[in-house]
């Protein structure tokens, strides 16, 4: 494994390092553990630009040893003192959680365990899946040997999910959808008989014992992946949608409106990589939700806590679909007014409309709104209102936006033609008083 370590990006490396020597210090036992291990293994290169995600476990004192590391870090940390752990973060981009090593009991399906100090192989047996029991000794004389008590290293060979017990998905049913997460992005298959206990677990509707934050949460993470559309299809076929909404059923036309949206997030992302997407998974969300009408689409959303902005985006869809619809299918329409209808509302909310009517007058206006109008600001600003003599106060934005539709409707083309336009106005506007 001390091969792995070494080709590894400089920043990750020294991190590990520093772990170790940490380690060594406060004479703690340490452990790199979780997905960083399973993808080193199976040579998935771990992303330095996006974030870096490290997930220590030591044995012993690990708010000690988080406090010492972020100092060395210059991070800061957050304790969780019910959990025993910290997060170590050193910028938005790079976090360390460290956790002491412990064993778990579960007062009941779904809810959040006790635990109990242990050691680091007693800690890997309360995981989940055999692939993400594989650990990384960073202690000293055994710093970069791998630590496999659970047949890890045979599961990642043969391409298997398989729970470490009987009990697992009864312990913790996120488990369900994790499995299916990480079998459909590593292409690996749920192995036969923890596929049988992960449809009996459904099937026992134990989803519906977590609460629907963490619910929420183990969505989101799956409707991140790369192409979502494989996760949800076989979320279908192995355990059915009522843990999202009871008796929920995704009928043929259904999948068209999956089908459709993945195909816009795909064209958006294409054309568009500098606006970015910031929640491209509630369009999946949405879309799964389209056999729902509006009333109880709107107490799931609020039930499941999605964040107020997330909610209007789905709502606003709903609401102005149809009538945005009318309004934007027809060839020719000015530029204003594409841009006054488009304007208000969300980039998903736009996407949606434009996956949901696939109408070529829509879609063009649309793009047209995300390419030429969407980031088109007024030639000039409340500074040269106030040097032409205009009297601060709401009436600014409205006499900018009227600007913004003559430049849009190219009425107006320059800074010097927006001057002409306004001393008119002023001129026409004193009149009449
Ligand atoms: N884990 C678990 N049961 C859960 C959640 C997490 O056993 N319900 C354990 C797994 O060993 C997992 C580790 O905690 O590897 C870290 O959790 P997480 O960061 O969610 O998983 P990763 O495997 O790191 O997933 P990803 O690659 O998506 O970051």
């Amino acid at each position: 494994m001390k091969n792995y370590l070494k080709k590894l990006p400089r920043k990750l490396r020294d991190l590990i390092y520093l772990a170790r020597d940490v380690a060594k210090k406060e004479g703690l036992h340490a452990c790199l553990v979780g997905g960083f291990v399973r993808d080193l293994i199976l040579g998935i290169n771990p992303s330095t630009t996006l974030r870096i995600d490290l997930d220590l476990v030591i044995e012993g004192n690990a708010i000690r040893f988080a406090r010492e590391y972020a100092r060395r870090l210059s991070g800061r940390t957050v304790c969780h003192s019910r959990f025993q752990s910290a997060t170590v973060i050193v910028s938005n981009k790079v976090k360390i959680d460290i956790a002491t090593a412990r064993r778990e009991s579960y007062p009941k399906p779904g809810a959040l365990p006790q635990v109990f100090a242990a050691t680091i192989n007693e800690d890997l047996k309360r995981r989940d899946f055999t692939i993400n029991t594989l650990a990384l000794d960073l202690t000293n004389d055994n710093f970069g040997n791998l630590l496999d008590f659970y047949n890890g290293m045979v599961d990642l060979g043969k391409r298997k999910i398989r729970i470490l017990h009987n009990q697992s998905f009864i312990d913790d049913p996120t488990r369900i959808l994790r499995a299916v997460r990480f079998e459909q992005r590593l292409n690996f298959r749920i192995e036969p008989h923890t596929l049988r206990l992960l449809k009996k677990a459904a099937f026992d509707n134990l989803l519906e014992l977590v609460s629907c934050h963490r619910l929420r949460d183990e969505i989101i993470l799956l409707l991140k992946e790369a192409r979502p559309l494989m996760y949800i299809k076989r979320i279908e076929n192995i355990v059915g949608f009522d843990f999202f909404y009871p008796g929920l059923k995704l009928k043929r036309g259904d999948w068209y409106f999956l089908r459709c949206v993945d195909n816009e997030i795909q064209w958006f992302n294409e054309n568009f990589p500098l606006i970015g997407l910031s929640f491209s998974w509630l369009l999946y969300w949405a879309a799964i939700l389209e056999p729902l009408n509006i009333r109880i689409l709107g107490k799931h959303l609020y039930r499941f806590g999605l964040r107020k902005e997330e909610i209007s985006a789905i709502l606003s869809y709903r609401q102005i679909r149809l009538p945005l619809f009318k309004r934007l299918n027809k060839e020719k329409l000015a530029p204003s007014l594409v841009f006054r209808l488009l304007k208000p509302l969300s980039l998903e909310t736009i996407l949606l409309v434009k996956a949901r009517y696939r109408s070529v007058n829509l879609s063009n206006h649309i793009e047209k709104f995300l390419r030429y109008y969407h980031g088109r600001v007024p030639f000039i600003d409340g500074h040269i209102l106030l040097k032409l003599g205009f009297k601060p106060g709401p009436c600014y934005k409205q006499i900018l936006n009227q600007l913004l539709y003559r430049q849009l409707d190219d009425k107006i083309k320059s800074k010097e033609e927006a001057i002409v336009w306004l001393k008119k106005r002023k001129a026409k506007s004193a009149k009449l008083k």
